[in-house]
Formats: structure tokens, C-alpha cells, sequence
């Protein structure tokens, strides 16, 4: 059954491609898609395939924050193209059958298995499955098929920073599928064959932990205890130089067992399986409730509420003001002191993170470069680059596009809250993210709450005109 998930049906109306140059097939065989924008517009659509994806998200992944006037018309045009060979029996004025126009949007009908992303999804679920049920052999058939389906890099070609930042996610996954299959085979004695792969992986990702353990195991295995030892120390120079910290306690360990030649080396290890998904609530520094907390019931009952509907699958947005000491922190943590059924994202800016791009987001979101979460690791990843005295604007859109849809995944996976104390101090690039995350709630189970000092920065101002839905609460001094 789950075979049949992972093929393409010859007969499929429409298979598209991502995971290397963009390209398509109809029932007549591949589609001529055009410009690079215009393959964006379409691998959006097929990435969020059968939802609805609104114009003004297409605008933003397609040309990020410099859209131009022109941008709404140029998505128009793209979509007419793609209509005609998408859908060549197509009747003007209808909304269409493949590509769906809705009022405020576009869906792309797309059947599970005819994007090779979701096929790639597909295989490295069932190889989860069979790692659960200990079947090594299906599981390097599952891995094999899965990195199979990759024929360069993905997206290739396609601008604007929702390709750049597939890019990066999918190269991520990718790479946690090499390790994989390189943890297996080495776990089967096949070291000599993994050795060159690896090596090759650790030159061009020097921070990848996994790779180099894996590849100083290998090479230890393979009576070449020097090199690995060597290995170790270029994995720490990176990581002491770029992260400013030591390397993990998993190379560490096994750095010491190869120093002593502990004979637990010789041992196959496995990696513990855990649950199918092992991203864990994003629960982040929430505050304790604060001792002795007095009236504001009417505020509090408010906050509740909110978090009571986004639990049921309301968003919203909340946005409290008041000035130094009024109780905007206290309030936050006394109403939002429990949110039963909701993921949680808490960060609190500060003056010094403003300079950080991305700092407020990326801290409240828990996205770090050594996360289990391979979404949140490739996000670090990406937003490493972006420089605060030397902001590349494409690096600068992908890493913005990265956060919102890793906001809209988590929101996938279940209600979201997300708690921004001392707004007035975050970052301009989390500023944009938030900006647009607010229309975002309006349909998904997404609550954004702020807490600010009457700011007089400029950058505020727009993100509180996108906040058309946003319930004030505004605190006088405390008496
Ligand atoms: N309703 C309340 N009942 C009892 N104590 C409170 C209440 N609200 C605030 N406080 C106390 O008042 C002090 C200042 O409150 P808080 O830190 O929440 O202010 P704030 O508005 O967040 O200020 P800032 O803008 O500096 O962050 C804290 O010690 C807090 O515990
Ligand atoms: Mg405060």
C-alpha cells in the first residue's frame, strides 16, 4: 500500500518536480514552464498544494519585502501561463479545475504523490517506520529510493526567497538522509564505502556534527585512528570559531572512547528512534507567574480567552501598552501563565538583540544551529548569514520567509501562541516577520501577543497597520 504512496502515477494529470531544476508533466508530456519566476509561483502552489495560498502570500515569497507596484499584476500574468499548460482545457472565466482561483487566492490540485517533495516526505517516513521496527534492509531501500529522487540541487534556478529557503530546508533534510544511510552502512561494516561521501560532507558543512562523528567512526573503524582524531579537531576549530562553543556531547564522547581506544567502538550504535515526529513544543522561557499578582481581572480573563480560542483554533492578536513598571511583563505572565493545547513561543527583546537580525523571532521560536529539529537547524543555518553591517537582500528575504513558514508549520502541527515582551526593542528583520505573521491569523490557529512601551519607532508603525484584528489592552501607571 504505502509503495503505491510513493510512486507517481504515470496517469497522473499533473507531476511536478522540485528536488532539482523545476519542471513538469501533463498527461501529454512535459510542461514548458518559463522564467524562473514563474516556476516560483508554481513551486509555492505545489509546496502548499490543495491549500489556499493568497495573493499577497505569493507576492511575498516570490519577491519578498522589494516587491514592486507592479507585483500583483506580474503574479496575475504567471498565473494566466501557467493555466494555459496546466490546465489547457481551461474555460476563461472559470475558476478553474488545477490551478483554483478562490476570492483571495489560488490552490493547485495536485494528487499526494505527484511532487517529488511529498514522494521524498513519504520515504523517509516509512524509513522512520522500518528504523522503529528494526528492519535495517528496508530501511536502506527507503533511504536509497528517497535520495534517489534528488537530481541536483533542489529548486534550482528558481528565484525569490521561498526558493532560497526551500532550498536550504531541503538540502537539510537531505543531509540527514546521507547520515542516515551512512550511520547504517557503517553500522553494517561498510565503512571504506562511506569514507569519501563523508568526507566530502564535512569539507563543505564544517559545523555538522553528525557527519564528522560518523566520519571519524568510520575512519577509526578502518584502522585510520589518526585521521579521525584529526577530524575531531577541525570540528572543533570550526564550532569554537564560528558558534563560539565546543562541539556537542555526542563527537566529544566518542572522541574520547577513539583517544582511548575504548572497545565499545567496535559496537554497531544506533540512534534512539522516538516518536515519528521529534520536534518538541516550543516552549520557550515562559516567566513564572509573578507572586502576589492583583487585579487586572478584566485583562487577564482577555488574555485567557484569546488562548482559550486559539486552543479551539481561533487566532488573533493582542497587543498590550503601557509605559515602564505599569505591569505589561506581569499581566503577560499571569494570563498566559497556562495554555493547555497550545505550542509556545516566548521571547523577550532586548535592547542589545536589536543589532542581531532576527534575534527576537529566532530566540522565541528556539531556532538554533545544533536543533534536533532539522527545520529550525537549517533556519539557524540561514539566518548565520545574514550580517548585520552587510545585509544581502536575498539572504535577508530567504531567512524572513524561513521564520514565517516555520511559523506556519508549527502551526500545521498545532495551535501556536506566540509572546513578544518588550516589542519595542526587537529587531527590525523580527519586525518583519511579525508583520507578516499577523493577517496570518486570521486562518490559521495562530495567537500573536505583544507588549511594548509607547515606542516612537518607525518601524512599529506598519507592523500595527497589518494588525487590522489586534485587541488593545492599554495600562495606565500602576497605582
Ligand atoms: N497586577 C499586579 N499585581 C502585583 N504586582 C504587579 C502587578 N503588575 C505589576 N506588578 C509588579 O510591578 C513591577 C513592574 O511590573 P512589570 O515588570 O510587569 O512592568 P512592565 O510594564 O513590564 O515594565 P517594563 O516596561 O519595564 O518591562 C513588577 O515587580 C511586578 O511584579
Ligand atoms: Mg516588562
Amino acid at each position: 500500500m504505502d509503495m503505491i504512496a510513493a510512486t507517481p502515477q504515470r496517469d497522473a494529470p499533473l507531476r511536478i518536480s522540485l528536488l532539482g531544476p523545476v519542471r513538469a508533466w501533463g498527461t501529454a508530456g512535459e510542461l514548458e514552464l518559463g522564467s524562473g519566476q514563474r516556476k516560483a509561483v508554481l513551486s509555492v502552489l505545489a509546496m502548499r498544494a490543495n491549500q489556499l495560498v493568497t495573493k499577497g502570500e505569493l507576492v511575498d515569497a516570490v519577491w519578498g519585502e522589494t516587491a514592486p507596484a507592479s507585483a500583483y499584476g506580474g503574479i496575475h500574468t504567471h498565473i494566466s501561463a501557467l493555466r494555459k499548460r496546466l490546465e489547457p482545457r481551461w474555460a476563461r472565466r472559470s475558476t478553474g479545475e488545477v490551478l483554483v482561483s478562490t476570492g483571495s487566492g489560488y490552490r493547485l490540485a495536485l494528487s499526494g504523490c505527484a511532487l517529488d517533495v511529498e514522494r521524498f516526505r513519504v520515504l523517509r517516513e516509512r524509513a522512520r517506520e522500518r528504523q522503529r521496527g528494526r528492519d535495517v534492509a528496508g530501511e536502506l531501500a527507503a533511504l536509497d529510493s528517497a535520495l534517489e529522487l534528488w537530481r541536483g540541487e533542489a529548486l534550482d534556478g528558481v528565484s525569490g526567497p521561498h526558493a532560497s529557503w526551500q532550498r536550504t530546508r531541503l538540502a537539510e533534510l537531505r543531509l540527514g538522509a546521507v547520515e542516515r544511510r551512512a550511520r547504517l552502512m557503517v553500522n553494517a561494516g561498510a565503512r571504506y564505502a562511506v569514507i569519501d561521501e563523508l568526507d566530502r560532507l564535512c569539507r563543505s558543512h564544517p559545523l555538522r556534527e553528525e557527519s564528522h562523528s560518523l566520519l571519524m567512526h568510520a575512519l577509526y573503524l578502518a584502522d585510520r585512528r589518526g585521521d579521525a582524531i584529526d577530524v575531531f579537531h577541525r570540528l572543533r576549530s570550526a564550532t569554537v570559531e564560528q558558534l563560539g562553543t565546543e562541539p556537542g556531547p555526542g563527537p566529544s564522547a566518542l572522541y574520547g572512547e577513539i583517544l582511548r581506544d575504548d572497545p565499545a567502538l567496535r559496537w554497531t550504535r544506533d540512534e534512539p528512534t522516538g516518536p515519528a515526529r521529534p520536534i518538541p513544543l516550543a516552549v520557550r522561557s515562559r516567566p513564572d507567574r509573578p507572586r502576589g499578582f492583583t487585579g487586572r481581572g478584566e485583562q487577564v480573563a482577555l488574555l485567557r480567552a484569546a488562548a482559550g480560542a486559539v486552543a479551539a483554533g481561533t487566532g488573533g492578536v493582542v497587543r498590550i501598552e503601557g509605559p515602564p513598571g505599569a505591569g505589561k511583563s506581569a499581566l503577560l505572565a499571569e494570563g498566559l501563565a497556562e495554555t493547555p493545547g497550545c505550542q509556545l513561543a516566548w521571547s523577550v527583546a532586548d535592547e542589545l538583540g536589536q543589532q542581531v537580525p532576527l534575534h527576537t523571532v529566532l530566540d522565541g521560536l528556539d531556532v538554533t544551529a545544533l536543533s534536533p529539529d532539522p527545520r529550525r537547524a537549517a533556519l539557524a543555518a540561514l539566518a548565520r548569514q545574514v550580517e548585520p553591517e552587510r545585509l544581502d537582500r536575498d539572504t535577508v528575504a530567504a531567512a524572513v520567509e524561513g521564520a514565517v513558514e516555520l511559523v506556519h508549520e508549527l502551526c500545521a502541527d498545532g495551535p501556536l501562541v506566540v509572546v513578544v515582551d518588550q516589542l519595542q526593542w526587537a529587531d527590525p528583520l523580527s519586525l518583519l516577520v511579525l508583520r507578516r505573521l499577523l493577517p496570518a491569523t486570521a486562518e490559521r490557529p495562530l495567537l500573536v501577543v505583544t507588549a511594548s512601551r509607547p515606542a516612537l519607532r518607525r518601524e512599529l508603525e506598519p507592523l500595527w497597520a497589518a494588525a487590522t484584528r489586534a485587541t488593545t489592552i492599554t495600562l495606565g501607571p500602576r497605582r
